[in-house]
């Protein structure tokens, strides 16, 4: 940066060059200050102590080289142009010098010496520009940088949500296509059973064909739901009323299980646009996890709020908890810790069901302490 007085360190050990150097600044009386010094360790020293703007050095020096204050210009902190003067003969030298990062060069005589006032703003003004061009180098390489990682991270969200869609949608088309021949399987089996003689011997073999043909069935019923409704329209819907229905629902197993089901509702919870099937099934699914996963005289806390732009709804429990390294697979389809009871299509179906709504699950565990699960769905249309 050219500041109103500009800092010139003039290391020169020939005091009659520096003389000369000197005056011709003075005549100038451009905005410059002259510091000399006579050998590098003399300048190094007014380095330490001053910002300096342009180093006009002499290529040899008695304890050192002009090019020698080249590496305390690479500190950025210490940044400032070199200009290297030197003697006729020295020009090969001094090319090497700008090599290495000087400036510029001048061969001393009367006429450049004379010049040098000017040749310095120049080479002043030079450094001030390659430093702004840098400045901004930099400046738009983080800004590629940050564009970089958030196309990536994007791009890795897309493929995410592209692929648990192409998962769903296959799940449902198989949904489909399996539903068909169970549909004739189950008919057969009532008519086969007609047919068998009151006192079949086989009719164990029977009884477990069935109850697997119904095991199927209902998987095939949960993939189908995910799916189910979502073209008809959405109606209006009192979340805190449909909590209270599917609560209805599981008082048994509450009052069975002596748990402490406790509600929390947001009386003045707006309504809002969905399928009500759908998310009576989520909250369904999310009651009957805890309850399955809380001890005799558990507490469970179902709860509604809402924000600026959504209504939350909370199942929280204090059960067994969800193992760290484990919360990653739970709303996979078939991931069950139920050993035989479960299928493992609860929350995957959940899952579903409220990204249906443009909304979306998010589950905090802690193993012996508990799990909340926070559906969040967006208000308005
Ligand atoms: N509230 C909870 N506390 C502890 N673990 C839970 C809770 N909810 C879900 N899980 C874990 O997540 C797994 C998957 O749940 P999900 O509802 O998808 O399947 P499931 O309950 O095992 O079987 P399904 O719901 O199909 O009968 C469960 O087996 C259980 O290990
Ligand atoms: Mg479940």
């Amino acid at each position: 940066m050219i500041h109103n007085k500009n800092n010139i360190l003039l290391v020169e050990d020939n005091t009659e060059h520096s003389d000369l150097i000197q005056r011709a600044f003075k005549s100038r009386k451009d905005n410059m200050t002259q510091i000399l010094a006579e050998n590098v360790e003399t300048a190094r020293n007014v380095m330490s102590k001053m910002q300096i703007d342009l180093l006009i050095s002499d290529l040899i020096l008695p304890d050192g080289k002009g090019v020698d204050f080249l590496k305390f210009s690479e500190k950025e902190s210490k940044a400032f142009p070199v200009l290297i003067i030197t003697s006729q003969g020295d020009e090969v030298a001094a090319v090497e010098a700008m090599k290495l990062g000087a400036m510029d060069y001048i061969i001393k005589s009367p006429e450049t010496i004379e010049d040098l006032p000017r040749i310095s703003t120049r080479v002043m003004r030079d450094w001030d520009n390659i430093i702004r061009r840098k400045k901004a180098e930099e400046e738009l390489k983080s800004h590629q940088d940050f564009l970089e990682k958030l196309v990536e991270e994007r791009t890795k969200q897309l493929i995410q949500s592209e692929r648990l869609a192409a998962t769903g949608r296959l799940a449902a088309s198989m949904a489909h296509e399996i539903n068909n021949p169970l549909q004739g399987i189950t008919t057969h089996l009532e008519i086969i059973k007609r047919f068998l003689p009151e006192n079949f011997k086989k009719i164990k073999n029977y009884n477990i064909v069935k109850e697997n043909v119904e095991k199927i069935g209902n998987i095939v019923k949960q993939m189908l739901d995910i799916y189910r409704n979502s073209s008809r329209e959405k109606s209006s819907i009192n979340i805190n009323n449909l909590i209270s229905k599917v609560v209805s629902l599981v008082e048994n197993q509450v009052r069975i299980n002596a748990i402490d089901l406790k509600e929390n509702l947001d009386e003045s919870l707006p309504d809002i646009l969905g399928w009500q099937q759908q998310l009576h099934q989520v909250i369904l699914n999310l009651l009957l996890n805890a309850i399955d996963n809380v001890e005799q005289g558990g507490v469970i806390k179902v709860s509604t709020s809402e924000n600026d732009k959504s209504i939350i709804i909370k199942v929280e429990d204090n059960g067994k908890g969800i193992p760290h390294e484990d919360i990653v697979h739970i709303f996979d389809a078939f991931y069950s810790e139920k050993k035989d009871a479960g299928v493992g299509l609860g929350l995957f179906v959940c899952n579903g069901l409220v990204r249906n709504h443009n909304g979306e699950i998010i589950v905090t565990s802690e193993e012996g302490k508990g799990s909340t699960f926070t559906i969040i769905l967006p208000k308005g249309k």
